[in-house]
């Protein structure tokens, strides 16, 4: 049973730990300062080097604790390696944000297929590998959780040169209903949140030139999103407001996908 607790709207989340893959890109890291400023515990996990390095940024500017892991969630040894260190650090695992994340565009009929494995791989079997994981903890702990994934609008609607990435975001998609139903028993709500464009590395790369001015106009909204603003998004979805939400995917699109 997912529980009711009373909610005041302050969005408290003081004590819990959460692990956040993708914690050195954008939308990981931002997503880390709201959870920072909330007295949350952080697991940054990305593939980068540098990822120890960003945690201890943030522990010097938000004074909570936070540790960096350095992995490739392609790989099944990383994925156990994140959770031993979160547990050997924390004791319990809350919040799982699964952001990590990579796009690679070609026409379908062009694509190599080793692109679309590597965005199967990453997208959609990583993020399971480590949520399979981090599932059984909270499961084990008794305390419920919560499981908040960044999918696309991308995996429901079709985008050209899109089919990799839509096809991994599809399966998250299906994944994060089938979680939400199998967990609920365990008090654990499992959900996506699904931006259009953000102003990120990986947005700048994929929106160029004519085809960025396009999308821009086809957005009512006139613009991209903003890494805070799919953060925040997130944060609802991690904190006992949401509690009667799950297996939901939360468009954050600026209206783009409302016709
Ligand atoms: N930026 C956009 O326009 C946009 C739109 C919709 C959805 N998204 C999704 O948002 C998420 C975050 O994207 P972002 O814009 O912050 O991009 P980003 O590139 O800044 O962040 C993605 C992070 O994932 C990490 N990563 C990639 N492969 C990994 C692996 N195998 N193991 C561990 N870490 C790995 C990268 O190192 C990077 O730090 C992604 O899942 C992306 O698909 C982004």
């Amino acid at each position: 049973m997912i529980q009711y607790k009373p909610v005041t709207g302050e969005f408290d989340l003081t004590g819990k730990t959460a692990v956040i893959t993708g914690g050195a890109g954008a939308i990981g890291g931002e997503t880390a300062k709201m959870y920072a400023r909330k007295g949350v515990n952080l697991v940054l996990v990305d593939v980068k080097d540098d990822v120890a390095d960003v945690a201890a940024e943030f522990e010097k500017e938000f004074g909570v604790k936070a540790i960096g892991v350095k992995a490739d969630l392609r790989k099944e040894e990383d994925a156990q390696n994140v959770v031993d260190k979160a547990l050997e650090a924390f004791g319990e695992i809350h919040i799982l944000t699964n952001i990590a994340g990579r796009v690679d565009l070609e026409n379908a009929e062009d694509i190599d297929m080793k692109l679309v494995e590597d965005q199967m791989n990453v997208n959609a079997l990583g993020a399971f590998r480590l949520t399979q994981k981090v599932g059984q903890v909270m499961i084990r702990q008794g305390k419920g959780g919560k499981i908040v994934c960044v999918t696309s609008q991308a995996g429901f609607i079709a985008i050209d040169k899109h089919v990799g990435y839509t096809m991994s975001k599809a399966a998250m998609i299906g994944m994060i209903k089938v979680l939400a139903l199998e967990w609920a028993e365990f008090g654990i709500n499992v959900n996506g949140v699904a931006p259009t464009v953000v102003r990120t590395y990986m947005g700048d790369r994929a929106w160029k030139g004519e085809v960025k001015e396009r999308m821009i106009q086809a957005i009512p909204a006139n613009r991209f999103a903003e890494a805070d603003e799919i953060a925040a998004a997130i944060l609802f979805l991690t904190c006992d407001e949401s509690n009667m939400i799950t297996g939901e995917n939360l468009v954050v699109d600026g209206g783009f996908t409302i016709q």
